[in-house]
């Protein structure tokens, strides 16, 4: 899969970006829909290629976002006017523009607009997402007042307008904002479901607790589906294994990749974990470990 990525404007640590060719490798084509019951930024998703779907995600900014832009009231233009505004307050603002942010901040946590949420999402520190206990915005500003540059407000438009190109109308894309344990039971035979949970014992906010019980809910629901799934967890890194692994998923098939997560709070966040990709599908094709990496040896020899 050598596509162009299309990029969601939501940022957040989650975001597998780099691991979407890896995933769209391994999941088979299917008549059905594609189901995504964790969707996060969207990532995933944009580039499934599916014309029917059902995207769902306990966040509900996350979900509104996405439903206005399908609907059409959240569009580049808008964005773009939006963004330029609020950035050259933004720049302006006291106390190197902290005075701004915390505006916003404040804002979003009483009325949660949507482009609100894109301003955060973009100007908090290091492209993270997190909510305090109280369901409220809890990252602090990236301490760039000029962060809502023209290049970079193009950049957040462009990444809309992509987006919104590939958001199938409703019925075809359904946006929802439940729990995973009520869409899993949607998928049909010939469906595919691509799940993406928190990871168990690495990172925990209000939309994203995460426990073994949820854990193995989600295991006996995988198990007892008639759909292809695909499920991303961690493997191991340099201190620990995935416990869940052994107690639930190596009972499938399962491929690994190193990776490396780029931000996050925890310095252990920070460093090369090993991604699993779990599924209940034949896999002897497919490179266990590292995928794409052969490939690129095999370039670098013939010439
Ligand atoms: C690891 S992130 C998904 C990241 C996504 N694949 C991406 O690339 O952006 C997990 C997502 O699951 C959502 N979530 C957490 N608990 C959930 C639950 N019980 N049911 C549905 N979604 C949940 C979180 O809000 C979060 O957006």
């Amino acid at each position: 899969m050598n596509k162009k990525i299309i990029t969601p404007p939501i940022k957040s640590q989650g975001i597998k970006t780099k691991l979407v060719p890896w995933i769209m490798d391994l999941a088979p084509k299917v008549s059905g829909k594609w189901i995504e019951p964790f969707l996060g930024t969207g990532v995933v998703a944009f580039n499934s290629g599916y014309k029917d779907a059902i995207l769902n995600d306990t966040n509900p900014h996350i979900i509104n976002f996405y439903k206005g832009v399908q609907s059409g009231k959240i569009t580049a233009a808008l964005m773009k006017q939006y963004l330029e505004t609020e950035g050259s307050i933004l720049s302006n603002a006291g106390d190197n523009g902290y005075d701004h942010y915390r505006f916003v901040k404040t804002r979003f946590n009483e009325d949660f607009s949507p482009y609100d949420f894109i301003f955060l999402s973009r100007a908090g520190f290091n492209g993270m997402m997190r909510f305090n206990k109280k369901g409220k915005w809890n990252i602090p500003f990236c301490k760039k007042p000029d962060r809502f540059a023209q290049a970079y407000v193009t950049k957040i438009t462009n990444q809309l307008a992509n987006v919104n190109q590939v958001i199938q109308p409703e019925p075809n894309w359904q946006f929802l904002n439940r729990s995973f344990a009520e869409i899993i039971p949607m998928a049909a035979e010939n469906d595919i479901i691509y799940c993406d949970p928190p990871y168990y014992g690495r990172y925990v906010d209000y939309f994203n607790g995460w426990s073994e019980a949820d854990e193995k809910l989600l295991f006996s629901l995988l198990k007892e589906t008639k759909a292809k799934f695909v499920l991303s967890t961690w493997h191991h890194n340099n201190w620990r294994e995935n416990e869940m692994i052994s107690r639930y998923w190596d009972k499938f098939n399962i491929v690994t990749k190193d990776h490396f997560y780029h931000s996050g709070g925890k310095v252990e966040n920070r460093q090369t974990v090993v991604e699993a990709l779990v599924c209940n599908f034949d896999i002897t094709e497919f490179n266990a470990h590292n995928h794409g990496h052969q490939e690129k040896a095999k370039q670098l020899t013939a010439f």
